[in-house]
This record gives structure tokens, sequence and C-alpha cells, in this order.
């Protein structure tokens, strides 16, 4: 990689962009310029970055000339305002909200499952959901070796996912909690400390949360697999930065136990982890701050020949957000797709 980009961090006071600052220096991306944008809130902040205080600039259609990469994570509101204007002015915009993601002209890409996706980008990729790129990240890689038919999966997920506000009202749920006081309730509709409760995105007419539909819908866009069958319950609980999983999987053939591990003992960005001894498996507190997703407990389901049982944690704002849109854009870089690709390109799907 001979050149440098000029990079915008829409975002950059929030959870996700304080981990995409923190990526950008030690996977030593190649920066030629590097603004920091988030709401008027911020404008006049500075955050330091590799010896110097950057300023926080307020967000404006004018904030992308000479930008050459957007890494946006500041909700979908701010993306649908300001992903389109990006691009219009030649900015590539990897974007972690979930505002392009169904859309079929945007790629949504895992670099580690569909690459590929990305060459076709007309300007905005999306960066899927966390507790889906985490899902698929265990999933894929047997998937390729044994197309699976069904998925079923309940989440355990982190205050993180609602961003750095959130983190902070569960420490301090906890506190009021334990000095007998009424927990704090702005970020989340109940108190998180010592409770978990189902995800409180909108509920669909069957029953399903949104967070539910974007595994189901994001999944299916992901593989290429528009009929992929898959059933999800996800739930929030009170953990600060690590999300987990128990997936249940169908194969059309069964998948031996040793097999399974030795394709994930084998796939990038996945850690096994399992000490049966020792009853030691995936635990969010060490999934926390790191990249690999951890995946264990991997047994035949009792009640299904073809089935198999596993459970995971992953970093959500590290693989599960940051890192994620920060290996894309790495791609782009790699294989010199920065900027947009025949107009007419479209995503397969
Ligand atoms: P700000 O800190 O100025 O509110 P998190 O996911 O941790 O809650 O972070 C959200 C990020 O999105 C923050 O950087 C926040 O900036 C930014 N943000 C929220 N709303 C807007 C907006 N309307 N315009 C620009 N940035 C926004």
């Amino acid at each position: 990689m001979s050149f440098q980009i000029r990079v915008a961090i829409l975002g950059a006071t929030g959870a996700v962009g304080t981990e995409l600052l923190e990526l950008l220096h030690s996977r030593n991306f190649p920066l030629a310029d590097l603004k920091l944008l988030a709401s008027p809130r911020s404008a006049g902040r500075t955050i330091a970055f590799q010896g110097e205080n950057l300023p926080v600039e307020a967000v404006s259609d004018h904030s992308f000339d000479n930008v050459d990469l957007v890494l946006a994570s500041a909700g979908g509101a701010t993306s649908k305002a300001f992903a389109p204007k990006a691009a219009e002015k030649g900015a590539v915009v990897i974007d972690n909200s979930s505002a392009f993601r169904l859309d079929p002209k945007v790629p949504l890409v895992i670099p580690e499952v569909n690459p590929e996706a990305a060459a076709t980008h007309q300007g905005i990729i999306a960066n899927p959901n966390c507790t889906t790129i985490l899902m698929a990240m265990a999933v894929w890689p047997l998937h390729q070796v044994q197309p699976v038919q069904r998925i079923v999966a309940a989440t355990y997920q982190s205050a993180s996912g609602a961003g750095m506000r959130a983190m902070e009202e569960v420490k301090a749920q906890a506190e009021a909690i334990l000095k007998g006081e009424t927990p704090p309730t702005e970020c989340f509709p109940y108190p998180l400390a010592f409770n978990l409760f189902p995800h409180n995105s909108p509920l669909n007419d069957q029953g399903y949360c949104e967070e539910e539909m974007k595994m189901v819908n994001e999944t299916r866009k992901i593989f290429n697999a528009p009929q992929l069958r898959i059933s999800t319950t996800c739930v929030r609980v009170p953990v600060l930065r690590a999300h987990s999983e128990a997936i249940n999987l169908e194969f059309g053939q069964p998948m031996p136990v040793a097999q399974a591990r030795e394709i994930l003992a084998n796939a990038p960005g996945v850690r096994l982890v399992e000490d049966w001894k020792a009853n030691y498996f995936p635990m969010p507190i060490d999934a926390t701050g790191r990249d690999e997703v951890l995946v264990g407990r991997i047994r035949q389901d009792l009640s299904h020949p073809c089935g198999l049982e596993l459970w995971l944690c992953g970093d959500q704002i590290r693989k599960g957000a940051a890192l994620n849109a920060v290996q894309i854009a790495e791609l782009l870089v790699a294989r010199n797709w920065l900027k947009p690709m025949a107009a007419t390109a479209t995503v397969a799907y």
C-alpha cells in the first residue's frame, strides 16, 4: 500500500468512534488526513490521536470535501442524511447504521465471509449488525463445508450495543441499586443492572423485534441465501461490551462435532475456546477487547441427527462494529476498490 487515504469518522465521540480511532492507529491504517465529526454538542472538543489534539467538528454538508473514506457510526438518521452526500462528493462511506443494509445497491460485507461483495459498491458499503456479524463468523465456515438449512439463535447482548451512554447507565444503575436507590433509566426502558429483558427494538406483526429481524435478513443477504430459515430471540443482558449467542444449526447431513471443531479452529477471525474438564467456555469478559470471535461448547444436538449446538462470545464494539468497518476499509485499499466501481454494478442478492 503506497498511497494514503483522507479519512473522516462520523460519530467520532461515540463508543464505536472511539474504537475506530484506536484501530486506525494500532493497525497502522495509511492515513493522509483524519477528520473527526460528531453532533453540534461535541463541536470544539478535541480528541488526542497519534500525538495531536484533533478538533471535533459538527457534521455539515461541507464536511466531506476532500475526503476519500468515511467511517460512519452516528445512528441511522445521521447516516441517511449525510452518507449519500458524502458518496456524491466521491468518498466511499462504510456505514455502521442499519440505514442502507438491506438496500440492494449497497453491499453488506464481512471481509471473512463475502469480501467480493465490496467490489460492487456505489459509494456506500454497509457494516452489518453486531449480532449478525458474530453469528456469521461462526456459521459461515461450517456452511462452506456442509450447507446449513436452519439456524435458531438466542442472544445475550451487552449494553454497548446501545452506545456509550447506555454503558454508563448500567454502571450508574448498579451503583444506585446497591445503595437502595431508584436506578436511572434514560437509555433503556427498564433497569438492566441485575436484570435482563428481551431486546426493546420495535416489534413486527409476527412478534419479532427489529434486532431479531436484522439477524434474519442480514444473514440471508451476506450468505446470498434468501431462503435460509433463521429464527432468533434477542435479549439484552447486564454485560458492558461483549455479546454472547447460543446457536443451534441444522444441516442437510450430519456434521460430526470433531469436524466442526477442526473447521472452526482453522477459521479466520475465530478462536476455539473449550476446556471441557474445567467447564471453561467463551465468556464476555474474555472476549472484551479481542478481535476474534470466541466459539465453544460445540456439541451434537440431542434432538436432531443433523443438528449442532454452539456457543460464542464476541466484542460487540470491535468485530461487531469498528473492527469489521476498518477491515472493510483495508480491503478496499488492498484491492484498489476505494473509488466507486461501475455505476451499473449491482449486489448479487
Ligand atoms: P455526540 O457525542 O456529539 O452526541 P454512541 O453510539 O456511543 O451513543 O455514539 C453516537 C455518536 O454519534 C456520537 O459520536 C454522537 O456525537 C454522534 N451523533 C449522534 N447524533 C448525531 C447527529 N445528529 N449528528 C452527528 N453526529 C451525531
